[in-house]
């Protein structure tokens, strides 16, 4: 196993030239595409992929492709997730959100051109492989992003805003918009790297409690964060009447269910008989992070 920021090093250096093989894109679409992508971030999914699929023995050059994918759909979430319409936010990545920098028309097409470049990307990487797996990723990633994943709970936090925070939503919505595309890259790792049944199962439930445990801390951040590190504002959730977790069980319980979902994540990948100790200590860094 590989660090964090040797994995991330990983993936700064396959983005940038992930979208060559497409064609001639035309600007200011590609330049949008570019600006929300090359913004920084975490680049949390795409380390969990490559660190999964090195976990299981698979190719992490293999699985570089889908990587760039995931974070190419996460980012078209985000520019998306802005958008007047939705959260209306200015505000990204420390810089003028996509549609404040190139007009809301060019944010949405760059949105939708991220979307479907992403499937493009990872259907080219699976017709070169030997085997259904790649084509089993792809779908596994798509799945989770789409209309009964992400989509499916973005739907949910933008149409039930002001409404009571029951934990039925509030769940639904975390589970979905998050935590879906959380479990994604442990999902298209273990169909990489070829993970027996009892791996998956493992996989799947770290990547769940850790996505809940995520949109909790993020939550968290959006009351007590700081905006110049997060690199977004914050204050938004309450003012826009969210189903936030926040707003479900106030600072002190989010702070507990973060914890106590932290430690299911750690409990699941430790049933795996290998050094989790790269996965374990994410979710627990996690639970600390300011951005
Ligand atoms: C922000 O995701 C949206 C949420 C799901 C909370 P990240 O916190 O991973 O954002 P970046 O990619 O680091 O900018
Ligand atoms: C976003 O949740 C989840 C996505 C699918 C983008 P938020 O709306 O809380 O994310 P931020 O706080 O704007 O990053
Ligand atoms: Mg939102
Ligand atoms: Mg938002
Ligand atoms: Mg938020």
């Amino acid at each position: 196993m590989k660090t964090y920021a040797a994995y991330l090093q990983l993936v700064e250096q396959a983005l940038p030239g992930a979208l060559d093989g497409l064609g001639e894109i035309p600007s200011p679409l590609r330049d949008a595409m570019q600006y929300s992508l090359q913004a920084g971030g975490k680049r949390l999914r795409p380390v969990l992929l490559l660190a999964a699929a090195d976990l299981l023995e698979g190719s992490v050059q293999e699985a570089l492709p889908f990587a760039c994918a995931l974070e190419m759909i996460h980012t078209y979430s985000l520019i998306h997730d802005d958008l007047p319409a939705m959260d209306d936010d200015d505000l990204r990545r420390g810089r003028p959100a996509c549609h404040k920098a190139f007009g809301e028309a060019v944010a949405i097409l760059a949105g939708d051109g991220l979307l479907s470049a992403a499937a493009e990307v990872m259907l080219n990487a699976a017709a070169g492989m030997d085997s259904l797996r790649g084509t089993m990723a792809a779908r596994a990633i798509l799945r989770r992003a789409g209309v009964c994943g992400m989509v499916a709970g973005q739907t949910v936090d933008v149409t039930m805003e002001g409404t009571e925070p029951t934990a039925e939503r509030v769940t639904y919505i975390h589970r979905h918009k998050t935590a879906d595309l959380l479990t994604a890259p442990l999902e298209a790792a273990a169909w990489l790297a070829g993970a027996d049944p009892a791996q998956r199962e493992a996989l799947l439930a770290y990547g769940a409690s850790v996505g809940l445990a995520f949109q909790m801390a993020d939550d968290l951040l959006d009351v007590e964060g700081d905006m110049a590190q997060l690199g977004k504002k914050t204050g938004l959730d309450a003012t826009k009447g969210k189903l936030s977790w926040v707003a479900l069980r106030g600072v002190e319980g989010t702070r507990e269910d973060l914890l106590r979902e932290t430690a299911r994540a750690k409990a699941a990948i430790s049933t795996l008989n290998k050094d989790v100790t790269f996965f374990t200590s994410l979710a627990d860094e996690l639970t600390t992070r300011w951005r």
